[in-house]
């Protein structure tokens, strides 16, 4: 079916039907910072050191470089490929790369994927990042006395709390997508950007001089092999992926916005390079605190404690939140924390709701303003479920023995998010006409370009394939 070529007329009617323009990004940079901003969020600051701590360290970090380089830079080249080339919203950007390339219109099935995986993936990380907003003021005006544990308890215990700031930060996030792409979205990441670097830069110094350095540097850069198995490799690619926003169309809209002058395998390479120093720079401002928390422990016992005390999740809102609690200007250091990661998440956030505002109103169904509103209550919506997993619903398994929240996650980022990821390398691969896409991507080394065909047509589907095979059982 996939293959059936399509009449001429549809095609034509299709590029004619005339669809609202959303403008391109101005500037030379501007991709390069919302691309950056897409990706680098709660998944670098507070997904990727609890997954590294959890896997082992050194051994997961490398496997994550390769991860990124082998799999997730060419799957974000294809994204931005495709969307650069129609100028329209991950639906429209699909069907019209199928079409021109002869094949079925149902390509587009990718980018309404990827429209419900961003629907489901926002509902969650809104909750997780208001709490982080929350957060800001807990870590404030802590003063020691109430355990990081206790705390935690009860910021998550209230729904009413958790649904208060989970409001907060969809209202946030609707605010400034639905402000459009030049008022909203760029204006928003050239503040939230670079403050994002000082306070990151801030963080790093602060956990240098004052942290446990040497033990954290030789935690995530000494790779102990004994531990790694192929969950390892798994948890390493869906971490790669959710940290570069790949499968659900973030990219490839923000692609859309590209100026056709701009060279796309050398942004790619920025955003990635960006987005993993992020996670390091992420690993080196967390691990110090704790491991000096933890004075006295070796390496392997501080890993055992951190488990016992909620590593995993818990890692910021407990564990980093005691090494607060204990310092001698948490109060202050705390807050500053909880603001990078704030600001982090705010910036993909937005990259999350934008795909399907702008399908809807490109299509003229609606207006952007009110296309921003309807997704964002959808999201707020099913968000109160993952609201009420952390209390009055901490015992209702969904799928399995998942929670609200889990069952989202499990879908959405476990599922739904690889599938678009493999679906657009193989379309890539191996049904887009190729003097399409060696337009697209201009003067490339023939070199380059071939190993990119390689991994887009072999390694990126077969590896995220692992990912969903790994999922049945
Ligand atoms: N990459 C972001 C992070 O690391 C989250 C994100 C933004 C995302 N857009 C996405 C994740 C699209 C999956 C798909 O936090």
């Amino acid at each position: 079916l996939l293959d059936k070529p399509i009449q001429q007329p549809l095609f034509i009617k299709i590029m004619e039907k005339n669809l609202k323009s959303h403008g391109t990004w101005i500037g030379k940079w501007t991709f390069v910072l919302a691309a950056t901003g897409s990706a680098v969020g709660l998944g670098n600051i507070w997904g990727f050191p609890y997954k590294a701590g959890d896997e082992g360290g050194g051994a997961f970090v490398l496997i994550y470089f390769l991860c990124i380089l082998l799999i997730g830079l060419p799957i974000m080249v294809s994204e931005i490929l495709i969307g650069r080339r129609s100028g329209t919203s991950p639906i429209n950007a699909m069907k019209i790369a199928a079409i021109e390339s002869n094949r079925s219109s149902a390509w587009q099935l990718v980018g309404w994927t990827g429209i419900i995986a961003g629907v489901l993936i926002l509902s969650f990380y809104s909750v997780i990042a208001g709490l982080c907003l929350n957060y800001i003021f807990i870590s404030a005006a802590s003063s020691g006395v109430i355990e990081a544990q206790t705390q935690f308890e009860n910021a998550t215990q209230s729904w009413q709390g958790l649904l208060f700031w989970h409001s907060v930060f969809m209202i946030l996030t609707l605010l400034v997508v639905s402000a459009g792409i030049k008022n909203g979205i760029e204006r928003m990441v050239k503040i939230l950007m670079p403050m994002l670097g000082f306070l990151l830069v801030f963080m790093v110094m602060y956990a240098m001089l004052n942290g446990a350095v040497n033990k954290a540097l030789s935690f995530l850069f000494s790779p102990d092999f004994s531990k790694v198995n192929t969950d390892t490799f798994l948890s390493a690619l869906g971490q790669a992926f959710f940290s570069l926003s790949l499968g659900m169309g973030s990219i490839m809209a923000y692609g859309a916005y590209m100026p056709k002058e701009q060279n796309i395998g050398s942004t790619s390479v920025s955003v990635a390079s960006l987005d993993t120093l992020v996670a390091i720079l992420a690993g080196l401002a967390i691990f110090p605190i704790l491991f000096s928390f933890y004075d006295g422990f070796s390496i392997d016992e501080t890993l055992v404690q951190l488990k016992e005390n909620g590593l995993g999740p818990g890692i910021v809102f407990v564990s980093l939140a005691s090494a607060f609690n204990d310092m001698q200007y948490g109060q202050l250091i705390g807050p500053i924390f909880f603001i990078l990661l704030s600001v982090a998440a705010l910036s993909s956030s937005i990259s999350i709701l934008e795909p399907g505002v702008a399908f809807l109103s490109e299509e003229r169904i609606l207006s952007r303003k009110k296309s921003a509103i309807v997704i964002s209550a959808l999201s707020w919506i099913i968000g109160i479920g993952s609201v009420l997993s952390f209390n009055l619903w901490s015992d209702v398994k969904i799928i399995g023995d998942n929670n609200f929240l889990d069952s989202m996650d499990l879908i959405a980022v476990k599922n739904l998010q690889p599938l678009g990821g493999m679906l657009i390398a193989i379309f890539i691969g191996w049904f887009m006409k190729e003097s399409l896409i060696k337009d697209e991507l201009g003067s490339i080394n023939p070199i380059v370009y071939k190993i990119w065909r390689f991994f887009i047509k072999l390694v990126a589907p077969i590896g995220v394939g692992c990912i969903l095979i790994s999922q049945l059982f």
